[in-house]
């Protein structure tokens, strides 16, 4: 095997030759013309030519292989007490049949699904049975509300929706079927059919001619063969917030997404075949599309599908009960988790209880990993923790500590260097062109063409695509996140350039939550920030100027504020501070001054810019934080 740094130094001067050489660990029933395409820069397509099928790949082939009897997937729910696995030849048979009765409600190449689902087997299921007859999926995570599913409904246009009669949470059943129902309700586009998974914990009532009961489509289903698709097809859409509140529709190819998650098993998992893989994440999120359901069965290892919570299923000792009883060589998840385990049992002594021998490796990722909880983690674990970097549109690591190369030295706060394929750039804010020495702060970007696995463009959005990602700076994809290299090369990612918020390892928008807060009819302005928080990273904090002469209860307009977030948005918006102030901050020029804001609630010094409007407005905002409890630990 090569270094990585002389694999990283090919993967840049010999794209086609080494993406090349890494498609041979796909079986292709067309092989590709041409590696890479990148004469229409900034789009540009991989394996143009070449045909296969990403369900093939991850199931039948390894059936084909001599592998049928290999765990491809564990099921293990501590919210239900349930633990079910499913060898590879049991999994493709189910995929199958599935596919089959898709394909019986006249579903097939290129049509769109939406998968509405809780942390059930049924939900990798449903994705892989798509890419079996080359249909686009599009999951939709459960803990977003109607309106949220309504929006990805109308911009997908399904012909039809998979859903699970409920989720679990701890303590509470969140019933999908009515949510469902209001999104098709609210929604413009009307998919045909909706497929219903009806668990034992609520049954769903079912709309005569247009639902179908899961159990009952099997029945009559026979199992279908894997159509092949062009590399270039999309495989699905994964909807992730943008800068305002309209979602973005991230596409993901068939060819360049399979060789490139397969890739990364090895080189940055140093997972191989039969060992077991574990992404403590959702299916609705993009870890749970690509390290729950497509690399670890890409790679003929087995992956664990839970659900659960890092704590209170049933304690912070849940997940090494997991490890233990499924032989996990390595996890992945988001610091959020291990910041709740470690508040909960500070000393880690649930860790104790487990045997732990098999496990190796601990990845992070989601998040900035703070090194408080890195340096926990190493030594409650002792294991290496590595942090590694990525978005819903690259699908996988831009930088990352390649493990499968050998283990590079780890510095706190940064997730090491550009996984191959990446050629990172730190450009400077303001002239959005120039290359910012080692150590100093400006907009990552990645220079054009990115590797397999990034996304081609957005969903029927090629001019949002451009706009978002291309044009600010020409031949650059610009990441939207903002850091610095050090003299070795290591990367650190500190903050977002736009309005992005990271809540516990969920990506949402404040632009977003700003047009749900101006919706409400006492409202006259508001501004919405990501204040600091201890468990979560950052938490939504909304500020309110109300219209003139509304002399309501402000505690009541507070609660509804907080309720037509989740109602809107969805519980996952975790949208709990709505503070009532007299005026905005803002510049002359009317520009609302969030950062300032923020800096305020977090207790970080600011400075006033020359060009706002009336600085004493800074006061007031201080002391409408200061009587919430803000800054915090003061
Ligand atoms: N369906 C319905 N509701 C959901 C949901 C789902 N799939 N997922 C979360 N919610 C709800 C929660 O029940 C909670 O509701 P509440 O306000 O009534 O309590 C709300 O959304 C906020 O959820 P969350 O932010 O996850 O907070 P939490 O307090 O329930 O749990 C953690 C905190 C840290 C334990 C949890 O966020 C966690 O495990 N995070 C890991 C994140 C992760 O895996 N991210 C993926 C990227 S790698
Ligand atoms: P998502 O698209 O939901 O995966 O969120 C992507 C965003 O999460 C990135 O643009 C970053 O802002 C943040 N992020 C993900 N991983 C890391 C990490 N390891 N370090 C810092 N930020 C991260």
């Amino acid at each position: 095997m090569a270094t990585f740094e002389e694999d990283y130094a090919r993967s840049l001067s010999d794209p086609d030759g080494f993406w090349g050489d890494a498609a041979e660990e796909i079986s292709w029933s067309k092989k590709w013309d041409r590696v890479l395409d990148a004469d229409n820069l900034p789009f540009s397509r991989w394996f143009v030519g070449g045909e296969l099928n990403t369900c093939y790949n991850c199931l039948d082939r390894h059936v084909e292989e001599g592998h049928g009897d290999r765990l491809a997937l564990i099921y293990d729910s501590p919210m239900t007490g349930q633990v079910k696995k499913y060898s590879y030849a049991e999994l493709t048979d189910l995929v199958a049949r599935f596919a089959g009765g898709l394909a019986d409600l006249g579903i097939g190449k290129g049509d769109r699904v939406i998968i509405y689902m809780p942390m059930v087997p049924e939900a990798a299921i449903a994705m892989l049975a798509c890419a079996r007859i080359g249909a686009i999926h599009s999951v939709v995570f459960g803990g977003f509300a109607a309106k949220e599913l309504a929006t990805r409904i109308d911009d997908s246009k399904p012909v039809a929706i998979i859903a699970g009669s409920c989720g679990l949470e701890p303590g509470r059943i969140v019933e999908y079927k009515p949510l469902l129902d209001e999104a098709i309700e609210i929604a413009t586009h009307k998919p045909t059919n909706c497929v219903v998974l009806q668990r034992p914990e609520v049954t769903a009532s079912l709309i005569a001619g247009r639902d179908v009961d899961w159990a009952d489509l099997m029945q009559a289903a026979s199992p279908v063969a894997c159509v092949p698709v062009k590399a270039t097809d999309p495989l699905y859409i994964l909807y992730t917030s943008g800068t305002t509140g309209v979602p973005k529709g991230v596409v993901r190819d068939n060819g360049g997404h399979a060789v490139a998650l397969k890739w990364s098993m090895k080189h940055v998992y140093n997972i191989d075949p039969g060992d077991v893989f574990w992404a403590a994440s959702d299916v609705g999120w993009v870890v749970g599309h690509s390290y729950i359901v497509y690399a670890p069965l890409l790679q003929g290892s087995t992956t664990i599908l839970f659900e659960g919570k890092p704590v209170g299923t049933p304690d912070a000792g849940t997940f090494w009960r997991v490890i233990q009883d499924h032989k996990v060589k390595s996890l992945f998840t988001a610091p959020t988790a291990f910041r709740a385990i470690k508040q909960q049992d500070p000393e880690g002594k649930l860790i104790g209880d487990y045997d732990l021998s098999h496990f190796e490796i601990l990845f992070l990722a989601g998040e900035r990993a703070d090194p408080d909880t890195i340096v926990w983690a190493q030594e409650k674990l002792q294991v290496p923790v590595l942090d590694h970097w990525w978005q819903t549109e690259t699908g996988w690591s831009i930088g990352a500590n390649c493990s499968g190369y050998g283990i590079k030295p780890v510095k706190l706060g940064s997730p090491t260097l550009p996984v191959p394929g990446y050629d990172i750039r730190i450009i400077n804010e303001e002239d959005g062109k120039t290359e910012m020495k080692p150590g100093e702060i400006g907009v990552i970007a990645v220079k054009l063409p990115l590797p397999p696995g990034s996304l081609p463009t957005l969903w029927h959005n090629d001019e949002g695509f451009l706009k978002a990602y291309m044009a600010d700076i020409p031949g650059y994809y610009k990441t939207g996140d903002a850091g610095y290299r050090d003299e070795d090369g290591y990367l650190f990612i500190m903050a977002r350039t736009d309005d992005i918020i990271n809540v516990a390892g969920h990506r949402l928008s404040t632009g977003g939550m700003e047009e749900v807060l101006a919706g409400h009819k006492d409202v006259a302005e508001c501004a919405v920030i990501g204040a600091k928080d201890q468990l979560k990273g950052q938490i939504p904090m909304g500020f309110v100027v109300l219209n003139a002469g509304v002399d309501r209860d402000p505690d009541e307009i507070r609660k509804e504020l907080v309720t037509l977030v989740r109602q809107k948005i969805g519980p996952v918006a975790a949208f709990k501070e709505a503070m009532i102030v007299g005026r905005l901050p803002k510049t002359r020029s009317g520009k609302i001054l969030r950062a300032i804001m923020r800096k305020i609630a977090d207790g970080e010094e600011y400075k006033a810019p020359a060009t706002i409007d009336d600085p004493a407005i800074l006061t007031e905002i201080s002391e409408v934080l200061k009587q919430a409890g803000y800054p915090k630990g003061e």
